[in-house]
């Protein structure tokens, strides 16, 4: 039976879109991620994080929105402020990604932007001061803006090429400070994100989910390299896949949903099998047989695929849901609600035992070694008069999870973090909402980007603090 390890990596996870603002500080592009604007009350279909089309790309940029996550919240000129009320949590590490088009502002420019890669310099010496240990993503829902004009987003496999460059630039400049990488954030999540991952806009290609295969295909490919040059540069560095686990419970036990459930878990698996097994499995072939797909795959990519694979997996993980065969279709985006379960007001249903059931099926898998990378809960949390904020709720969700968690490790599963989504309030990815609040401590924004600004710690921060002291004993 296995414990969770001394030196397990207690955190929390935010990403540099969502929090570090400053969209046009020092030499920054502007990106994907900030013509997201806030729309009151927006139903998931109405944002077009997903399925943006070009009419709705040129209103988002004439328009007059309110964009938060050119704002966020503040974490490029505060990070300090950040850092030290995390270090005060007891926290041992913090996931936090780079900004592309801070460090190439066009995504194709011939050289790096100085001044970006000076603010990450200072922000993992600060760490390191603290004894956070970083996690570095370098891909998590922004890209030069240019990119996707220009070249059509990842479908054009010229994006490799900028993304292996700006992928080396940062591996070269923080190899000696940055000991884990994550390439990728959600590779698998192609259907869902399909304008935030890969920069397509929908009436620009021909055959959508095509497009959408290929620019995953290009994604591989820059991972492969980008792994590859790690590894040569610095033997000691971590490069890691990532998923959103998006595993799905049949609805019911009639063999129609059951074995849709199969063939749709499976195909989710289909991004992990390539990166870390190395090969393209013979269930996609059939796949994209079945859907007309045909995609370009060279013999010297799938050399590079199998010569190069990952180091390990992290795993977000929030909600769960079923497939119902007279409902649903291959296509992952469409689910029922599993009557069982509660749910956000965001519709994000919590099933804790799911995250025992993904973690031990990625282990039984694969076994490489684990992350869990995202984890937590959105509220629209209330600030008492006296600034605490009693968040039960919270404390609930991640209490169950890490004993999740702990099972998974005690039937052993090897996991080295579990960092919860966001450990302080940051802009949401999905509704570019600053209420959708994940954090254990307060920050004093609101949807428009008003406010103090002051920090709160909120009830679950000094539950996570009891947790990360006693290495996940004190629940
Ligand atoms: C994950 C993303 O899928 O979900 C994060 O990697 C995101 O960027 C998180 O913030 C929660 O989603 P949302 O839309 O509630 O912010």
């Amino acid at each position: 039976m296995s414990k969770i390890r001394e030196d397990f990596l207690w955190g929390g996870a935010i990403a540099a879109n969502q929090a570090e603002g400053a969209y046009n500080k020092d030499g920054r592009g502007l990106s994907t991620a900030d013509i997201q604007p806030f729309i009151p009350d927006a139903k998931p279909t109405d944002l077009h994080f997903n399925d943006m089309d070009s009419i709705t790309y040129e209103k988002y940029q004439q328009g007059d929105y309110y964009f938060p996550k050119r704002q966020g919240v503040h974490f490029y000129e505060r990070y300090r402020e950040y850092i030290d009320v995390l270090a005060d949590m007891h926290v041992k590490t913090l996931r936090l990604s780079i900004s592309w088009s801070r460090i190439f502002p066009n995504g194709d420019d011939t050289d790096p932007n100085e001044k970006g890669l000076a603010f990450y310099d200072e922000l993992f010496k600060y760490m390191k001061e603290k004894n956070i240990e970083p996690i570095v993503t370098i891909f998590h829902y922004e890209m030069p803006l240019n990119l996707v004009e220009e070249y059509g987003g990842w479908t054009n496999s010229k994006l490799v090429e900028f993304f292996v460059k700006y992928g080396k630039t940062v591996l070269q400049r923080y190899h000696k400070m940055v000991k884990y990488w994550i390439i990728i954030n959600q590779i698998n999540l192609i259907h869902k994100e399909a304008f935030a991952s890969l920069g397509i806009l929908k009436d620009k290609v021909d055959h959508y989910e095509q497009a959408q295969f290929q620019a995953v295909h290009h994604q591989f490919v820059a991972s492969a390299k980008i792994t590859e040059f790690g590894h040569k540069l610095n033997s000691s560095l971590q490069l890691g896949v990532m998923l959103a686990d998006t595993l799905t419970a049949p609805y019911s036990c009639k063999p129609d949903d059951v074995e849709l459930n199969f063939r749709r878990n499976r195909m989710q698996y289909f991004y992990s099998d390539v990166l870390i097994r190395g090969d393209y499995p013979e269930y996609a072939m059939a796949y994209f047989k079945d859907k007309g797909i045909e995609l370009k795959i060279t013999e010297e990519e799938k050399k590079l695929l199998r010569d190069n694979t990952a180091d390990f997996l992290a795993v977000s993980y929030y909600w769960s849901n079923t497939v119902k065969a007279s409902e649903n279709t291959m296509d992952p985006n469409s689910t029922v609600k599993n009557p069982h379960l509660k749910a956000n007001r965001w519709g994000w249903s919590i099933n804790a035992s799911g995250l025992y059931l993904c973690m031990s099926q990625y282990w039984d898998r694969y076994h490489v070694p684990m992350m869990v990378a995202e984890n937590g809960i959105g509220f629209k949390d209330v600030l008492t008069p006296d600034n605490q904020v009693h968040d039960d709720y919270r404390i609930e969700y991640h209490q169950e999870h890490i004993a999740a968690l702990k099972e998974a490790i005690r039937e052993g599963a090897d996991i080295f973090a579990y960092c919860t989504w966001a450990p302080f309030d940051i802009i949401s990815a999905g509704t570019a909402e600053m209420s959708k609040r994940y954090g254990f401590i307060y920050v004093d924004y609101d949807d428009k980007g008003n406010g103090s600004g002051q920090f709160h710690y909120k009830d679950s921060f000094y539950w996570y603090k009891q947790v990360i002291d006693s290495n996940g004993e004190e629940l």
